[in-house]
């Protein structure tokens, strides 16, 4: 395979191909080293990790709805310190070469700081991907990734504390991501994930109950696909740091958030169903790039043409 064809060049992350799992979906990566060679992949990133362990949510982590999954996982990991000294060193010895993205989540600002400290230190991460999506104790529990304010809070002190990459992973639960996007790369973020889950709910019409314990959970896969397009699209425009998305998706789902400004695709619960999905997904792009005429895999980048804007032109475009 010519590897530069496929290989994509972010901050902190030299891929040699765009594709890697998206944080949750591939807990440490441990579990996966039998399924098949994980230097195959663009990137490996790690399980949102917490100051403290968290044994998350009761059962069920996921369920089906007719569109998309549902999860309330609710970030259960071991914390920094058991991740630091048992899954980090195994993974740095057994993926030397693979780059590798730890995500992180505070409940407060103290907390995001501690936690990029320490992670600065560790030469085997070399990016740090911030899930904005948890609650902000000191903003009443309203997610930090919601507000402007939050993402700047959060970004900047990390920031301030690392010369790492930092991608700051930005909510869907929002009206407009544009000025969300500004105020993270304002604040220093060297690129944005883009998308997390969609809050939404599921219920058990029977048991007049909700299916999850919580109540809400996570809204993923392919019913959130044209949203994280969209939400890129949107961000593309108003920023220039690199944003790798994510949001579905088979192969062409994985262009198609290219082609509306991501430089990457993440894959989140596809792994899940299919523990293969990522090294199949990396063996279509060849002919998928053929197939839709780009020489290369970085030239998919944001190469979407502008709107329309004769509606006449449009209409005789879309005649058989
Ligand atoms: C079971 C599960 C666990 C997840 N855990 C995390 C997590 O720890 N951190 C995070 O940032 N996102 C987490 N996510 C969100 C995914 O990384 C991803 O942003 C989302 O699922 C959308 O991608 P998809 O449609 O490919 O699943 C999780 C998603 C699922 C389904």
């Amino acid at each position: 395979m010519n590897n530069n064809r496929y290989a994509v060049s972010l901050p902190g992350l030299e891929l040699k191909n765009p594709f890697m799992p998206s944080s949750g979906s591939f807990y440490y990566g441990l579990d996966h080293i039998d399924d098949f060679d994980l230097n195959e992949l663009g990137a490996l990133v790690l399980k949102t990790t917490t100051m403290h362990p968290r044994k998350g949510n009761p059962q069920p982590w996921i369920i089906q709805t007719k569109a998309g999954v549902l999860n309330s996982v609710g970030l259960a990991n071991p914390g920094i310190a058991a991740v630091k000294a048992d899954y980090l060193p195994k993974l740095a010895e057994k993926l030397p070469n693979l780059p590798q993205m730890l995500s992180i989540s505070g409940e407060t600002i103290a907390e995001f700081t501690e936690l990029a400290t320490i992670i600065d230190q560790i030469p085997s991460i070399s990016a740090i991907e911030l899930n904005l999506s948890c609650p902000n104790v000191d903003e009443g529990g309203r997610a930090f990734g919601v507000s402007t304010t939050g993402i700047t809070a959060a970004v900047s002190a990390v920031r301030a504390v690392t010369t790492k990459a930092v991608y700051a992973k930005l909510s869907p639960n929002v009206t407009d991501i544009k000025p969300l996007a500004i105020a993270a790369q304002k604040a220093g973020a060297d690129g944005l994930t883009m998308v997390n889950t969609l809050v939404g709910m599921s219920l058990d019409l029977m048991a007049r109950s909700v299916r999850l314990y919580r109540g809400k959970g996570g809204l993923s896969g392919e019913a959130i696909h044209p949203l994280a397009v969209e939400f890129i699209w949107e961000a593309a425009s108003v920023v220039d740091i690199p944003i790798i998305g994510v949001g579905g998706v088979t192969i062409d789902d994985a262009l198609e958030l290219m082609l509306a400004g991501a430089s990457a695709v993440q894959v989140g619960i596809m792994n899940k169903e299919d523990s293969l999905f990522l090294p199949k997904l990396i063996k279509q792009l060849p002919a998928a790039l053929d197939k839709y005429h780009f020489e290369t895999a970085a030239d998919v980048t944001y190469a979407l043409h502008p709107l329309p804007t004769d509606e006449d032109a449009w209409a005789k475009s879309k005649e058989k």
